[in-house]
């Protein structure tokens, strides 16, 4: 016999202000507007990076992950309220047994960017020209290490760095936009290979990301002592590539630019979660892969829309579920703070 799901501790988000509900967009209490929907579709992943997942942890069963018409619904509810931009995100979102219907189906609606991101274990060209005729605008990998042995440390998988540099070269050869690569920056773990990554975004015009390692991890092991701060991730890079900083053209990046001031093709960034908060320019909101809404990535309360979906909430009953959740996004997070609360949910069941 099936078990029952498993319980989400949240319900319903308290009711926003009525004239938040007339003004048909996603704003919050702190006055930010939300443009760019994450979704995590599946909790499943077949790595085991050290900074997000251990090998113990357990996926949620597969009939409580949304189904490709619910995750549309979600979709057009957001689009409906000024979503412009779409990211699937896992787990590894790859593994979704429905994912072209997924991307498909994005790409049929009026948004201007559709991004994914993957650990670039399980891309053919094949499938990757498929997302490309479907809509899908860019590719995100993560990739914290450029050495094979380090890699199997760091993913606990078998995949080798040389398949993952395979697939970024796939996903420029199918003509997606510029990559870019995720580095989870680590004290001990990989920051002597930083200038590395710089040679290689300057070799494949990538744009390199590094983010500070921020406390999501399900094995807990996450210190103050254990970030390395957008400060040094700069001075090491800078040690082997001179690197002119200039503004975002989008007010809402998470991430500093950087160029090689030679003019070498490729970008550096750093999200400084940790050292330099942007909480004041989120225009994010999230859905777990269980339909669980989270206004922050570091959410204590979060919302549960799998009941609504699954007892044929309408149209606007999702939207004002939406503007509901939304009105209740916290202002900021507060890392390194006495009173910070790791939320229960590692990165893998939140989604990036
Ligand atoms: N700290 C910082 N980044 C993390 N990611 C996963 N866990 C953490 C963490 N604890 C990153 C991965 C992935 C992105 C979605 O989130 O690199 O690319
Ligand atoms: Fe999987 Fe991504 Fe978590 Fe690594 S960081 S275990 S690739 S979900």
């Amino acid at each position: 016999m099936d078990q029952p799901l498993p319980q989400l501790d949240s319900t319903s988000p308290p009711a926003a202000p009525e004239a938040e509900h007339a003004h048909g967009v996603l704003r919050d209490s702190h006055e930010r507007v939300i443009h760019d929907l994450r979704m995590s579709i599946t909790d499943r992943c077949n790595f085991r990076c050290v900074y997000c997942m251990e090998p113990g942890d357990r996926f949620l069963p597969k009939r409580a992950l949304l189904s490709a018409s619910e995750y549309m619904t979600i979709v057009d509810a957001a689009i409906a309220l000024g979503v412009r931009k779409v990211r699937l995100t896992g787990g590894e979102p790859t593994l979704y047994p429905v994912l072209d219907t997924i991307i498909s189906e994005l790409g049929r609606r009026n948004l201007d960017d559709i991004a994914m991101t993957t650990n670039g274990s399980l891309l053919d060209p094949t499938r990757t020209a498929r997302w490309k005729a479907a809509g899908l605008t860019r590719l995100t990998f993560s990739l914290d290490t450029l050495r094979e042995d380090r890699m199997t440390a760091i993913t606990r998988s078998k995949t080798r760095v040389a398949d993952v540099l395979r697939s970024i070269d796939v996903a420029a050869e199918t003509g997606l936009a510029r990559s870019k690569i995720n580095v989870v920056a680590m004290r001990n773990f990989n920051e002597d290979e930083f200038a590395d990554f710089a040679d290689l975004a300057r070799e494949r015009d990538l744009d390199i990301r590094f983010i500070e390692f921020m406390p999501l991890d399900s094995g807990r092991s996450w210190k103050p002592g254990r970030v390395v701060s957008e400060t040094e991730i700069i001075e090491m890079v800078s040690a082997r590539h001179a690197l002119q900083h200039r503004d975002p053209k989008n007010p809402h990046s998470t991430s500093r630019h950087y160029y090689f001031a030679d003019g070498a093709p490729g970008r550096i960034g750093v999200i400084p979660s940790v050292t330099r908060p942007f909480c004041a320019a989120c225009n994010r909101l999230r859905v777990t892969a269980e339909g669980a809404v989270r206004p922050c990535l570091f959410s204590n309360t979060e919302w549960d829309i799998r009941p609504l979906l699954r007892n044929g909430g309408t149209h606007e009953d999702i939207k004002r579920f939406l503007v509901d959740s939304v009105w209740t996004k916290q202002a900021g997070h507060s890392i390194g703070a006495k009173d910070f609360q790791q939320p229960d949910r590692g990165m893998s069941a939140i989604g990036g």
